[in-house]
């Protein structure tokens, strides 16, 4: 019978202990042997919980414990994560994360530490919760060139983004609404400034790359500049505002970054609403694929992480090699070219036209002159930008409009 001890006993922690006892029976089918859960870790004693008789408060019992072969670790963060991970793969323990931040930092070397040691790292409930794309991105669309993955992979800004687009509900309320939900993360600016929607396209542009790019090189913007009239706008042209994460590859060229971007009804991505995320991937022999689900919340992880500790314990599959992204990787975010909604004040149209050329003029908030540009580069883009400013303009609101990339031939 194998032992499993989970590190954290939170939100997906617990829900992880409640997945493995639910499912004991199925669990042993897969198996071919029982799961027990040992251990869990908890800085608390958690005297009201079901799983109280198990808590240990030092990683120590559990590295030092033969019986235990593999660990989830739903801690989260980096501070206590990376250590005890560190020192459960050196003990050759297979470790599964929901730790985006650390899969994101720490991906690279702790996936050799793992091979080294002959055991696994799995992550699979790191990115888009209970959502499957890591292991079909690693499997299944493995023999395709990846073009482009382009996903909503946080579920508190897509439902903040829903709830204004519904119409009576404003940020605040809905970042409330998401945090009683359990969805937000304990710090929320890390939802709505992006940070974790970058982790995550990180982590999934390392799965279909090869190279981990440090968080801190990914272009990445939030929602917390996002208006009600932004929301308007893009309904007036029938398109929804999404945080979208987005690896891309045009070219010799690649892009990897996080903004909102305005996302027109005939794309698929546009419907995802609430706290559901989807990821768009586009292989060059399979063309578009869509995965959707919830990603966030307790059951929804848990049923990532539990089929990770399945296959740890099963010994089936391989280790993947990540190398750590130099500065060549990705191409400079200043050539990334796509059109735009700008929203100005304190401008007219003949004055648009001349510093942006065949714009498209839509419905703004009132006193403001809203347009759509044609494709431009990021360079190109603040450039004009900072002419229509120095002319007097004032920018309010600069959104970036969505466009698929390359499709292979059918
Ligand atoms: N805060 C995250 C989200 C949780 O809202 O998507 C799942 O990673």
């Amino acid at each position: 019978m194998a032992k499993i001890a989970i590190m954290g006993c939170g939100v997906v922690g617990g829900g992880t202990a409640d997945l493995l006892t639910e499912n004991r029976e199925r669990i042993k089918e897969s198996c071919g042997e029982y799961l027990d859960l040992k251990y869990v870790l908890d800085v608390r004693d958690l005297p009201d919980s079901p799983y109280r008789d198990l808590i240990v408060h030092d990683v120590a019992a559990i590295e030092n414990d033969p019986e235990v072969t593999v660990v989830a670790e739903t801690i989260g963060g980096v501070r206590h994560a990376y250590d005890y991970t560190v020192r459960l793969l050196k003990a050759g323990k297979s470790v599964v994360s929901s730790n985006k931040q650390l899969v994101s930092e720490h991906g690279a070397e702790l996936l050799a530490l793992a091979r080294e040691h002959g055991c696994r790292y799995l992550f699979e409930a790191s990115t888009g919760g209970g959502i499957p794309v890591i292991g079909p991105l690693s499997h299944d669309l493995s023999q395709n060139e990846i073009l482009e993955i382009s996903g909503i992979l946080n579920g508190t800004t897509n439902y903040i983004l829903t709830r204004m687009k519904g119409g009576g509900v404003g940020f605040e309320t809905a970042l409330s609404e998401a945090q009683e939900k359990g969805y937000a993360e304990r710090d929320p600016s890390a939802d709505v400034e992006g940070t974790d929607a970058c982790r995550k396209i990180a982590i999934l542009a390392a799965t279909a790359f090869g190279k981990l790019i440090a968080p801190s090189r990914i272009h990445t913007e939030g929602i917390t500049a996002i208006r009600q009239s932004d929301v308007a706008a893009a309904a007036s042209v029938g398109a929804a505002v999404k945080l979208l994460g987005r690896a891309i590859r045009r070219g010799g060229e690649c892009f990897v970054l996080v903004s909102p971007f305005f996302v027109f009804a005939d794309c698929p991505l546009s419907h995802v609403d609430g706290v559901y995320n989807a990821v768009s991937v586009t292989g060059n022999y399979v063309g578009d694929v869509m995965f959707y689900g919830r990603g966030a919340g307790a059951k929804a992880t848990a049923s990532a992480v539990v089929a990770d500790l399945v296959e740890a314990a099963t010994g089936k599959g391989a280790t993947p090699v990540w190398e750590t992204a130099d500065e060549s990787f990705p191409t400079a975010f200043g050539s990334f070219v796509c059109p735009r909604y700008l929203s100005f004040s304190g401008v007219d149209r003949n004055a648009v036209r001349v510093v942006f050329g065949d714009v498209e003029f839509i419905r703004g908030a009132e006193g403001e002159i809203a347009f759509l540009t044609p494709a431009q580069s990021e360079l190109e883009c603040a450039d004009a930008i900072a002419r229509l400013s120095h002319g007097g303009g004032q920018l309010l609101s600069m959104i970036r409009v969505y466009e698929s990339g390359e499709r292979p031939e059918a």
